[in-house]
């Protein structure tokens, strides 16, 4: 049979989202259970009778929303379809078949699939044994062929995060021609004061990026907006590999009703926070070596476990991430919502 396609991809797992089971809580994507911000769902319908147009291109209003929440000039913002997209165009626009990304493993799914369909050889460093980064081993990692390190902070799927002393020794030993990408996607449920806000702290070098999305705290995941801001010479480079349009003209709509709501989207991520420590402490009781998080999850290290615990779990209706051998990642629901899950994790580890 002739072979159409690349035959690197056959050996490339897919990504996998998290489950959905009609009827079923559903705590395996990391999402806000509070429904859209107020004003969303207004501005959506605003926007519906004009999707005919193709959306702004440049998405200037929404990159001067942006601008103006974070300080940062708005052009060195640059918007795409989640950050997930940003990820892979960073990783598009700094290597070349062979170069090489350094991330930490276990964490975000979506790097490897990124790197290998970029043709840029993935440098897995293991996490330490407290499921967090190893910092010193990335920095470690770094070779000529090196060309980018996401550090993904929060991490997913552990919730584990590095500390500003730790990323400041970091960043002093990485050289300058690599590109640091702090993945930020769950900043806004990040409570220890020591774990810094990567835009106000490191915003300005050269060789760092920052991603953030408003898939999360500001609850648009279904639409798929993610923002990155790098340096100049890098924000024009990402442009150049972004897919033309990949921010519809819906997602800079609500995206920008969305930031409006910024003092309710405070609220429900305080709200989730609260409900993170409660969780916690439950699960603590549970399982075994269970690590802090500053995300709106929380990693079960389950090992063998895991994959029997993510089936029990789902057959009293409550679904969250399993991944096999490793762990279990629960998102933090509603009050109710976790209290099932705690109901069916007492009854899933029998
Ligand atoms: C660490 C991390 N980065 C990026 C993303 C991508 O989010 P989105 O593409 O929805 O912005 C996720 C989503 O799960 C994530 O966990």
């Amino acid at each position: 049979m002739t072979n159409l396609t690349r035959a690197d991809l056959e050996s490339l797992p897919a990504y996998v989202p998290g489950r959905s089971i009609p009827g079923a809580i559903k705590l395996a994507s990391n999402e806000v259970p509070y429904g859209p911000l107020p004003g969303v769902p207004e501005a959506l319908a605003a926007a519906l009778t004009e999707v005919h147009r193709y959306p702004d291109m440049g998405v200037v209003a929404l990159r001067d929303a942006l601008a103006e929440r974070t300080g940062v000039p708005a052009d060195r913002i640059t918007t795409g379809c989640g950050s997930v997209a940003l990820a892979e165009h960073l990783v598009r626009a700094t290597c070349l078949p062979g170069d090489e990304v350094i991330y930490s493993w276990r964490s975000f799914e979506a790097y490897p699939i990124i790197a290998a369909t970029a043709g840029a050889r993935s440098v897995r460093v293991p996490n330490t044994v407290a499921h967090g980064h190893d910092l010193y081993a990335m920095a470690a990692a770094v070779n000529d062929r090196t060309r980018l390190i996401f550090v993904c902070n929060p991490n997913n799927p552990t919730g584990t995060a590095v500390r500003r002393a730790e990323i400041d020794e970091f960043l002093a030993a990485v050289p300058p021609n690599v590109l640091v990408v702090l993945d930020e996607a769950y900043r806004e449920f990040v409570t220890d004061p020591d774990v810094p806000d990567g835009l106000a702290t490191y915003g300005d070098r050269e060789n760092v990026a920052v991603l953030r999305t408003l898939s999360k705290a500001w609850g648009l995941a279904g639409l798929r907006v993610g923002y990155l801001v790098a340096s100049q010479a890098v924000t024009t480079a990402v442009r150049k590999v972004v897919t033309p349009f990949s921010t519809s003209m819906a997602a800079q709509a609500a995206a920008l009703a969305a930031l409006k709501a910024g003092d309710e989207m405070a609220r429900r991520a305080a709200l989730v926070v609260a409900e993170r420590e409660r969780l916690l402490a439950a699960v603590r009781a549970l399982v075994p070596n269970v690590p802090d998080t500053q995300a709106n999850f929380v990693w079960l290290p389950l090992g063998k476990r895991a994959a029997a615990f993510g089936q029990g779990c789902e057959e009293h209706r409550v679904v969250v991430r399993a991944f096999a051998g490793d762990g279990v990642r629960v998102t933090v629901g509603t009050p109710a919502e976790n209290d099932a899950f705690l109901a069916a994790a007492e009854k899933s580890l029998i």
